[in-house]
């Protein structure tokens, strides 16, 4: 008997409503596959939290998820809070204490009338971006000087260590070589003459450990018109956090939008609990009227159970999603359906045993 246990972070908004159907399929994998159970806790800690304690989490919110093997995410942020106290307090938390360096978001076309991309299909659009999490140009390092005076400066700086931009690097080969595909990194070395001339290094050094595993590097801005012109030139693709975050939204448009983008924040000693999300945010303007498209929180599902070894259950889940696309009516409106939340979900639950 294998025994996951999970806690929850429904958050804000539409993080519950979503968060509501990737358990109910988690609790479907349950009941189809005996070998398998889960447990759940859940915590009430977001926005409204925040509003009645002060805090976005409890004081020892991060030693109480120490124990669990997986943290399941909703969305977090809302209106009465201001964005960057919800999301340093409580998710970047979350990604720094527990060292969750890896960002694993699969760019993956389900269905053809998803792309608005003419002439690409299924067969072109078909990618893994693995973005730096944890330093880069996201670190939080920089200064204020002379504020609001005329000599005023202001410096925002990226920071690559090389114990950060050797592992994810590695990381990234590793991949490739397990799946047997080519490996991108995008970098931006002609301009920023310190940072990414570094990473550029870094990958080439890695890189000759791993001559089975065929490489390209591009710039940051001829991979934007190639994640557009030509998908097809990406199996795996390694890049820097304030990269893979822009890129990683143009691979969402051209996959069907938010309603479906999936991200991994992966630990991958396994030290402490990865964390699974939508990438989408709390979407104030539909929460609480069942219009959100769970099918996003229900991707990174799948990605769990590729995490916990399952990847027999990772794929069915991405299966039954296939299927599901071609039932327009059963879909949410962002996708152009007329079905709630919850329809949505139950129409997936009782595909899902078709593809176990
Ligand atoms: P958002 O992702 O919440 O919404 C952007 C647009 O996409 C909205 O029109 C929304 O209705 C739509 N949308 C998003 N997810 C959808 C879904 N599952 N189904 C159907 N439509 C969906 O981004 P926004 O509006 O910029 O941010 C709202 C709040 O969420 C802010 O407080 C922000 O800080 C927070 N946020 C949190 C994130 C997280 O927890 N990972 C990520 C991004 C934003
Ligand atoms: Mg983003």
């Amino acid at each position: 008997m294998k025994h996951w246990n999970i806690a929850l972070v429904p958050g804000d908004g539409i993080g519950p409503e979503v968060v509501a159907e990737g358990v109910k399929v988690l609790k479907k994998i349950e009941e189809l596959d005996p070998s398998i159970s889960f447990s759940f806790t859940e915590f009430p800690w977001g926005c409204q939290y925040y509003l009645d304690k002060g805090k976005m989490m409890a004081d020892d919110g991060i030693e109480q998820l120490k124990e669990f093997d997986a943290i399941y995410l909703g969305a977090v942020g809302y209106p009465g809070v201001p964005d960057h106290i919800s999301l340093w307090d409580l998710l970047l938390k979350i990604r720094k204490e527990f060292d969750q360096y890896v960002n694993i978001r699969p760019i993956k076309l389900l269905h053809p009338e998803l792309t608005p991309l003419k002439n690409k299909g299924e067969k072109e659009i078909d990618f893994l971006v693995i973005r730096e999490n944890s330093e880069g140009e996201y670190a939080g390092a920089g200064d204020w000087l002379f504020k609001g005076k005329p000599e005023e400066v202001v410096l925002q700086t990226g920071v690559f260590s090389r114990k950060g931009t050797e592992r994810i690097i590695r990381y990234a080969y590793e991949e490739a070589r397990k799946q047997k595909k080519t490996l991108t990194s995008i970098s931006k070395a002609n301009a920023l003459n310190y940072s990414m001339v570094f990473w550029d290094e870094v990958f080439n050094e890695v890189g000759k450990e791993y001559p089975d595993v065929k490489t390209y590097s591009y710039l940051v801005d001829a991979a934007s018109l190639y994640f557009v012109l030509q998908p097809e030139r990406f199996e795996i693709v390694v890049t820097s956090n304030l990269f893979g975050d822009i890129l990683t939204d143009l691979g969402a448009a051209i996959t069907g939008g938010l309603g479906l983008a999936a991200g991994a924040n992966i630990n991958p000693e396994r030290e402490f609990p990865s964390m699974f999300e939508p990438i989408h945010g709390s979407a104030p303007d539909i929460a609480g009227k069942g219009l959100a498209n769970p099918l996003a929180a229900i991707w990174s599902v799948s990605q769990m159970m590729d995490h916990f070894g399952e990847p027999a259950w990772g794929s069915a889940i991405l299966k039954t999603m296939k299927e599901l696309l071609h039932h327009k009516s059963s879909l949410t409106p962002d996708l152009g359906g007329k079905a709630s939340t919850d329809q949505l979900g139950n129409e997936f639950m009782k595909l899902l045993s078709n593809h176990a």
